[in-house]
């Protein structure tokens, strides 16, 4: 298999951080840089000690770069890495995944001596930087099968030796999933296994709900994942709270917390067009049932109307109260200093 746009150079670098660790992201559009600047927003709203940086493609427009240079400590520039691999792609029902080849660059980033990769699309709620006390390569059990780890959140240490041999491998081996989990979790098969609330997975209906009710108010870092993302909801900012269906009810409190960031923060900063056209507006039915249909989950209607109830019996937006206090308080400072 040929990988499209590896040139093994990186086409721009700009470093203007001195911190030997760093927490890093990707974005190859607007869109996700959107989301990659909601997280470096929650990740400094849970007083991080970590540089932040974000490796970006040239898709990503100018304005919207010069806007991730104002929170992030170094934005990297790098060619699009595309596994191409439409066939395996199409298994996940995910044929856009095939540029997340381009988290691989994250291994050239040698400036610093450990990393923590977080995907565009989770949240801090509670500080982790613990997570770099743990070797390469660091993880979560994937939900769709535990013996792989979701690469939404890896531990790993930049090396050109270990970016070159990840290139081959993709070249050779390929990947079985056609993204870059596929790759990595060939790569690393004995990785370390950390707990779920590094990667606590926010967006399918818990088939565990009383495991969520007992251990989900200690998530660290929440991801959106799956083909609804965050700014896909409708958000009433009267209200200040994200419309979630049935069944959906535990992901409003860190929807919530990611639209708060994302309105006063992000939103109002944004060149308007660009995101806008990424941030496509749903009504809450229509993203529960693309939600469904994209994850190939079918919830009977009495695991549903049972989980409704649990919630209605429970408190529903419990968990995250304490982490939201956080997220509104430095908000609150953000505005105060006129976002510096
Ligand atoms: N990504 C990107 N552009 C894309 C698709 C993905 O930059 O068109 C990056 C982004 O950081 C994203 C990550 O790759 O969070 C993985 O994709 P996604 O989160 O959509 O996958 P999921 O976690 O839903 O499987
Ligand atoms: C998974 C991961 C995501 C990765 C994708 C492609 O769904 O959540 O981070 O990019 O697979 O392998
Ligand atoms: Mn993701």
């Amino acid at each position: 298999m040929s990988l499209q746009g590896h040139s093994g150079q990186l086409s721009s670098l700009s470093v203007t951080g001195t911190m030997p660790e760093a927490y890093v992201t990707l974005a190859t559009n607007n869109g996700y840089a959107a989301g990659a600047l909601v997280l470096a927003h929650s990740l400094r709203s849970c007083g991080t000690s970590k540089d932040l940086c974000i490796i970006i493609t040239p898709a990503v427009s100018p304005d919207m770069k010069s806007l991730l240079e104002q929170v992030f400590n170094n934005v990297v520039t790098v060619d699009v890495l595309d596994s191409g691999d439409s066939a395996h792609l199409a298994l996940m029902k995910r044929p856009e995944l095939g540029v997340t080849f381009t988290k691989l660059h994250c291994w050239t980033l040698t400036q610093y001596t450990k990393c923590v990769f977080l995907d565009a699309d989770m949240l801090a709620v509670q500080n982790a930087d613990e997570l770099f006390s743990h070797p390469e390569l660091t993880a979560v059990c994937d939900i769709g099968w535990p013996d792989c780890f979701n690469s939404g959140m890896f531990v790993f240490i930049p090396s050109q030796d270990t970016y070159e041999k990840l290139i081959h491998m993709s070249e050779t081996t390929g990947s079985f999933d056609g993204g870059d989990q596929g790759i990595l979790n060939t790569f690393f098969p004995n990785w370390n296994r950390v707990s779920f609330i590094f990667n606590m997975v926010a967006s399918a209906t818990y088939t565990y709900l009383p495991a969520y009710k007992q251990f989900g108010g200690n998530a660290k870092l929440v991801h959106f994942l799956g083909a609804t993302k965050p700014w896909h909801y409708r958000y009433d900012s009267s209200s200040g709270t994200v419309q979630t269906g049935p069944g959906y009810q535990h992901l409003a409190p860190y929807l919530n917390s990611w639209w708060a960031i994302y309105t006063r923060l992000v939103k109002p900063n944004v060149p308007e067009m660009d995101v806008q056209k990424a941030v496509e507006v749903k009504t809450p039915v229509e993203t529960i049932q693309i939600a469904q249909q994209i994850s190939g989950m079918h919830i009977g209607a009495e695991s549903l109307q049972e989980g409704q109830a649990r919630w209605e019996r429970g408190e529903p937006d419990y968990l995250g109260r304490d982490s939201f206090a956080n997220i509104q308080a430095y908000i609150d400072t953000k505005i105060k200093s006129n976002g510096k």
